[in-house]
């Protein structure tokens, strides 16, 4: 409830005026059967089978009072509503803004632990249930309450015995709305539980679309939805039986207390102790007392329906980031050599694993140097690379606590900001923007002009083929970049890597799909134009990293060698191996 307190203060306004205009409504309501009451009591007089009350033009007058006083309560109502939703739209809408910065601020290992489509269903139809809860809330929270004391003063003072058998049925109602109550609240979390699964499935399979097409699992894939979507059907309609079920058997109780009203009240009629005005009002109380209570008890319902979506919200908003620059003591340090340092690293994923990932890792690439990096799949070289921009933190070690240096001080002492401004990383999974070409280049560094931007994609041998495209740079891509090829794509991750102009360049991976010539040709241009900037280059192909200033083996997330090509053909047994496998091939393919 604190937490949410900042998304309701800028609105306080609205969230005041809201139930108060609300309130205006409901003493209308509550005014309206006394004075109907007056017009057949007091104006009409039906007694004996003639009128002998006051006449027209007190029955005028009265009216009027009803008109003008339905008129104030249209002001009331619109201007209650108007409010409620002000504040209820107002609020969702900073709280949804808030949500999606705080996952911005997620690290790595944060977005591991929550499925993308959870965070959808919660950033949208979890903050939605928490709207609408506002909204039914403020209109109802003082109308629903004010109309119940309202009519019971009204109907007590009217009639105080009558007024009894009103008093017997409530506890009844009550009963049945707590019950109806505590079976819902399960159903309505299993409800949003399962909405998640579905918008998972939704959000895996259009994002993989063309994998499925291309294992044709389409049938597999629409069974595995159908699965769930009804699984989704069974739970909503399992909550809203409940909710339909509750309707019925209020509507029961209260013709069931109207009859006995009109029993127990004609009989005071027929006996002349009350006026015939009096049991029509009276009954409208009745009716008002039992509409409120059924308002509450629908409040209630929802709320427990948005609780279940309030726990879903909370869940993220006391996410602790788990990677922070809080505590960097050189806040305004800048990268300005990109000398890299490991020194007893030791890294793992989850931290009640046994095993390593990396473990003891020891090495130093100079300023300027290219490291090349070879291991098989799995060995950790994404790993390694991960830790020096800090997409996740070192490990405590068993010898003590490992670090990675950059130009000699902890990753951990500089700001992210500036620390990741300097390293640009290729990811070995990369992904292009919807947008032209020139606006996915650009986030390598806004401001940069034409004129750079070209120069690095002719760096990255992109140029000559955005060239051949018709728009040129301002071909548009489709959403995660579909419309060019691998090899393509590849090449515009680079150059908009490089556009920062970085002083340390990783590319893990990144010329997997680009031909060995054109590859040849882009380490070329690295060595010309990248020469101040540290290049570690995770490769698949020795012939990627052969003339690299020297090559770290990686296995089991162990080094099992370091140097140069030339050294580690002497020295280290894989690297030797993984050298004649390629050769070989490469003289069985000639
Ligand atoms: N791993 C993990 N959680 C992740 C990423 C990786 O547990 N989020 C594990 C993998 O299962 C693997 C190990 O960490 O056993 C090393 O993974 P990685 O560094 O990605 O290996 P690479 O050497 O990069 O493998 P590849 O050549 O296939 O890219
Ligand atoms: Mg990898």
């Amino acid at each position: 409830m604190k937490q949410y307190k900042k998304y309701a203060a800028p609105y306080w306004y609205a969230f005041i005026l809201g139930p108060i205009l609300m309130l205006v409504e409901v003493a209308g309501e509550v005014l309206m059967p006394k004075l109907l009451a007056n017009i057949i009591n007091v104006g009409i007089n039906y007694q004996g089978g003639e009128a002998t009350g006051k006449g027209i033009s007190y029955i005028v007058s009265m009216g009027g009072g009803m008109i003008a006083l339905a008129l104030v309560m249209m002001v009331g109502g619109i201007g209650g509503a108007f409010f409620a939703f002000t504040a209820a739209t107002n609020f969702a809408n900073d709280l949804r803004k808030d949500l999606f910065f705080k996952v911005q601020s997620f690290s790595f290992a944060n977005v591991d632990r929550f499925s993308t489509g959870s965070l959808v269903t919660r950033l949208t139809n979890d903050v939605t249930q928490l709207q609408n809860l506002i909204a039914e809330g403020l209109r109802m929270l003082l109308r629903a309450p004010g109309m119940l004391i309202g009519a019971l003063i009204m109907a007590i003072t009217m009639n105080a015995r009558l007024a009894l058998v009103v008093l017997c049925v409530i506890p009844v109602l009550v009963l049945v709305v707590g019950i109806v109550m505590k079976l819902a609240f399960p159903r309505f979390t299993g409800m949003q539980k399962q909405l998640d699964r579905v918008n998972s499935n939704i959000q895996e399979n259009l994002t993989n679309v063309r994998v499925v097409k291309s294992f044709t699992r389409e049938n597999y894939e629409q069974e595995g939805f159908a699965r769930e979507n009804s699984a989704l059907r069974d739970r909503a309609v399992s909550a809203m039986k409940l909710m339909i079920t509750l309707l019925p058997i209020v509507t029961f109780i209260m013709n069931f207390t109207t009859l006995s009203i009109v029993w127990f009240g004609g009989k005071q009629v027929l006996n002349t102790t009350m006026e015939v005005g009096d049991l029509t009002a009276f009954i409208n109380y009745v009716e008002q007392i039992l509409m409120s209570l059924m308002m509450l008890s629908m409040v209630l319902l929802n709320s427990s329906r948005a609780m279940a979506s309030s726990d879903r919200i909370m869940e993220i908003l006391n996410t602790e980031v788990d990677l922070t620059d809080e505590n960097a003591k050189h806040k305004d340090l800048l990268v300005k050599e990109g000398k890299i340092e490991f020194s007893h690293v030791y890294f793992k994923y989850y931290k009640d694993n046994e095993e390593w990932v990396l473990s003891d890792l020891n090495f130093t690439v100079e300023p300027g140097q290219t490291l090349g990096i070879i291991g098989s799949t799995g060995s950790g070289k994404t790993s390694l690379v991960s830790l020096i921009p800090r997409l996740y933190d070192v490990d405590q070690g068993p010898n003590g606590e490992g670090k990675v240096l950059v130009d000699g001080v902890d990753v951990r002492d500089y700001s992210l900001k500036n620390l990741r401004s300097q390293i640009a990383m290729v990811l070995q999974k990369n992904i292009l923007f919807s947008g032209t070409i020139e606006e996915n280049l650009l986030w390598g560094n806004e401001s940069a002009s034409h004129e750079e931007v070209e120069e690095v994609a002719k760096a990255a041998r992109a140029h000559d083929f955005i060239q051949g495209f018709p728009q040129g740079y301002d071909t548009e891509l489709g959403q995660g970049g579909v419309n060019v090829s691998g090899g393509q794509k590849q090449r515009l991750c680079i150059a908009r890597a490089l556009l920062n102009q970085p002083k340390i360049l990783i590319l893990d991976d990144s010329t997997s799909a680009v031909d060995t010539a054109t590859e040849a040709r882009i380490r070329e241009s690295f060595h010309k134009e990248l020469a101040g900037t540290t290049k570690i280059i995770i490769a698949q192909r020795i012939s990627s990293v052969e003339d690299a200033d020297k090559i770290l083996v990686l296995d089991d997330g162990k080094i099992a060698g370091i140097g140069s090509s030339q050294e580690l053909l002497q020295t280290c047994k894989a690297y030797a191996e993984i050298y004649d496998s390629q050769i070989d091939r490469k003289e069985g393919l000639a």
